[in-house]
């Protein structure tokens, strides 16, 4: 039995890097893939929303650049959608059927996003992958992800985060002393400001009723274990 039957899996552009400092590294995405397989070898309906942060940061570089916020978000979304042919591609040499949709029209490389389409390929055990975000500037792939969850009727969100395994009382990168939580409220995150997912994309949630599981990707096999119901990384509820 597994706890999820229909899941949203956040990956975040950073988790393609691997040893590279820019761009996407094939042994990450051969990874990511391999764990999205077993999720749906097990029968679990997998969607995927992709960030871009490792071709670009909408926020941090557009100010650098020259670019105003609403471009360098637009470029951001363009990274996405790199990063979703690339991790199709490598659902795809693994047997895995998966299908991008775009929130931005680019009909040559990707179908565009349909929301009933999207559920019936999950339905017919595809994988999809939501590119290009909420296909709108000033929000963030953590609020597109949420979005999506909420439009599949995802059982879960699952926030894969490279090298943390879940929520902290603090940024444990910094505070060596800080505490990891198992269980925490959607209210929690958006009160004491942890910068574990933005709020909007919390909230959102929280409206639907959808339980977030953050947790650390790096450990192979975590979203098998998080579908077979064992608690590892941190519950938001
Ligand atoms: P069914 O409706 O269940 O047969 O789904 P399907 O996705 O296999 O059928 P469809 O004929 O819609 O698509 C066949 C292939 O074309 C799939 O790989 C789709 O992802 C792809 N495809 C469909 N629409 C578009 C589009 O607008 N743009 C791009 N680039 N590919 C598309």
């Amino acid at each position: 039995m597994n706890t999820y039957n229909r899941i949203l899996l956040k990956v975040s552009g950073e988790a393609l890097l691997g040893e590279q400092q820019f761009g996407i590294d094939y042994k990450p995405v051969e990874m990511i893939a391999n764990e999205i397989s077993q999720a749906v070898n097990a029968g679990v309906q997998v969607a995927v929303v992709v960030g871009g942060g490792n071709i670009f940061r909408g926020m941090k570089n557009s100010a650098k650049l020259g670019l105003d916020r609403a471009s360098g978000d637009y470029v951001g979304m363009l990274a996405t959608v790199m990063n979703a042919i690339s991790l199709q591609s490598a659902l795809k040499s693994i047997n895995i059927d998966c299908r991008v949709q775009s929130a931005l029209e680019i009909k040559q490389i990707a179908e565009p996003y349909i929301r009933h389409k999207a559920i019936r390929h999950l339905e017919k055990g595809r994988v999809v992958i939501f590119a290009a975000g909420t296909g709108n500037p000033f929000f963030t792939t953590d609020t597109a992800a949420a979005l999506r969850a909420s439009e599949i009727n995802a059982d879960a969100m699952l926030m894969a985060k490279n090298g943390v395994d879940g929520v902290y009382n603090d940024d444990p990168r910094i505070n060596p002393n800080a505490k990891k939580l198992d269980n925490i409220k959607y209210s929690d995150i958006i009160k004491n400001d942890l910068k574990v997912m933005d709020a909007s994309a919390c909230s959102l949630c929280e409206q639907n009723n959808i339980p977030i599981v953050v947790f650390d990707f790096a450990a192979k096999g975590s979203l098998m274990k998080i579908i077979k119901g064992e608690k590892i990384g941190t519950f938001v509820n």
